[in-house]
């Protein structure tokens, strides 16, 4: 044996000497350190919009949240929970910086968000650097369930192609063939748009013109007069939150609502139903809930929720409930041991959620499989008038897990 082979192999001797010393002390740690866990509150953090257009979103979320966890006992995994809460303003500049609080500052063993798609790929970096649990109740980027997927990233909303995927058929069965589209230019508006195109083209409709506006910009006088002088069959759209409400009135005000009909990924009637008035009647979108749905699942759900918060439930409460039976379900198997990673994330993979939009289970890439509902606003309800697409799921194109 040389020097240098012998040094090597004295050097190797010692690496894995201390490695067995490390495996000796952490193995004599290990049971204090879980008990330890186990007696600890979990601690779970909510980014969410709680300001701007999607303030109502964070707030339906986290209602929705706290109201599946109290239904069980308010526990996770029969652990007590401490909640932390930032606010991210739906500002994807703020994005890595704001989910860093929760992940390094306050040290949350969950972070659930969030709402708006372009802060979501923020958490995405972070969750990914980090490894902790991230449900997203809302965001559908189509990159954190497709390309970027992760292990320790579930989704319990929709990828934002799924609902206009399912929307060109209804519009070419009214016999609508020339469409303008129209959304805000950020991550969520390409998504849905990339749905539509495949739907409405398949189904043989034309989108004759594609429009956009910044987000959360919300002056669309010079758009809808552009609308106006196209003279579409239809218009199709994304938009959310109060810029929704927003638009549905600027478009009836406008004078086009009788003329051109509107159809909408189904967030444009979400939760705004009171607030846009007249102007929503007639709207038809598409979407994986509806308040109107007749089961007992959703009306009792309706019920508690109502009667909990003194408020309406809508799609966001509901994706926010079913994040909260997840980590129900998740945590349980693992009695609350979030250490017990490979365990925690089958039981979350193999789950089937009783929502009240309909049982769903997850794909392979951590996205709903899940009916689509065709809606019309009667009296200011989303009436359902059937399903549009049964157990659609993303495909999840470019995922591989580990
Ligand atoms: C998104 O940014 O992905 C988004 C925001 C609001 C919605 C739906 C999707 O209602």
């Amino acid at each position: 044996m040389n020097e240098s082979s012998s040094r090597s192999l004295s050097r190797r001797l010692v690496l894995s000497r201390s490695a067995a010393v490390i495996g000796a002390s952490s193995a004599g740690l290990l049971l204090p350190q879980i008990v330890r866990a186990q007696s600890n509150k979990i601690r779970v953090g909510f980014m969410l919009p709680y300001t701007g257009t999607f303030a109502q979103l964070g707030v339906a979320i986290e209602n929705g949240v706290r109201m599946a966890i109290a239904e069980k006992g308010g526990k996770l995994g029969g652990r007590e929970i401490e909640w932390f809460k930032v606010d991210d303003e739906s500002e994807p500049s703020k994005g890595v910086e704001n989910a860093s609080k929760l992940v390094q500052r306050d040290k949350v063993d969950v972070l659930i968000g969030t709402v708006h798609s372009g802060v979501q790929m923020g958490i995405h970096k972070v969750a990914r650097d980090s490894g902790v649990l991230n449900i997203i109740p809302n965001a559908g980027v189509l990159a954190a369930t497709r390309a970027l997927c992760a292990p320790n990233v579930f989704r319990t909303s929709f990828t934002n192609s799924q609902p206009t995927l399912a929307l060109g058929k209804p519009m070419m069965d009214k016999g609508l063939k020339r469409a303008v589209w129209i959304s805000w230019k950020y991550a969520a508006g390409d998504d849905a748009l990339e749905g539509f195109k495949e739907s409405y083209t398949k189904a043989g409709g034309t989108i004759i013109k594609e429009l956009s506006l910044p987000f959360p910009n919300v002056e669309f006088q010079a758009l809808l007069t552009e609308i106006a002088s196209l003279k579409p069959d239809a218009v199709a759209c994304f938009f959310a939150g109060a810029g929704a409400a927003k638009f549905m009135k600027d478009y009836a005000a406008a004078g086009l609502k009788d003329k051109i009909p509107l159809y909408g990924s189904g967030f444009l009637t979400e939760g705004v139903l009171e607030a846009a008035g007249q102007a929503a009647e007639g709207v038809y979108s598409t979407l994986h809930y509806a308040d109107s749905l007749d089961t007992p699942r959703n009306k009792q759900f309706r019920t508690a929720y109502a009667s909990q918060f003194k408020m309406q439930p809508d799609v966001y409460s509901v994706q926010g409930y079913d994040s909260g039976q997840l980590l129900v379900q998740g945590l349980t198997a693992v009695n609350g041991d979030l250490s017990k990673k490979a365990a925690l994330y089958k039981a979350m993979e193999t789950t089937v959620i009783d929502s009240p939009r309909g049982k769903w289970t997850m794909s392979k890439a951590h996205n709903p499989v899940q009916d689509i509902y065709l809606r019309v606003v009667e009296k200011g309800d989303n009436k359902v008038l059937g399903i549009a697409a049964k157990a659609l799921a993303d495909p999840g194109a470019g995922c591989k897990m580990g």
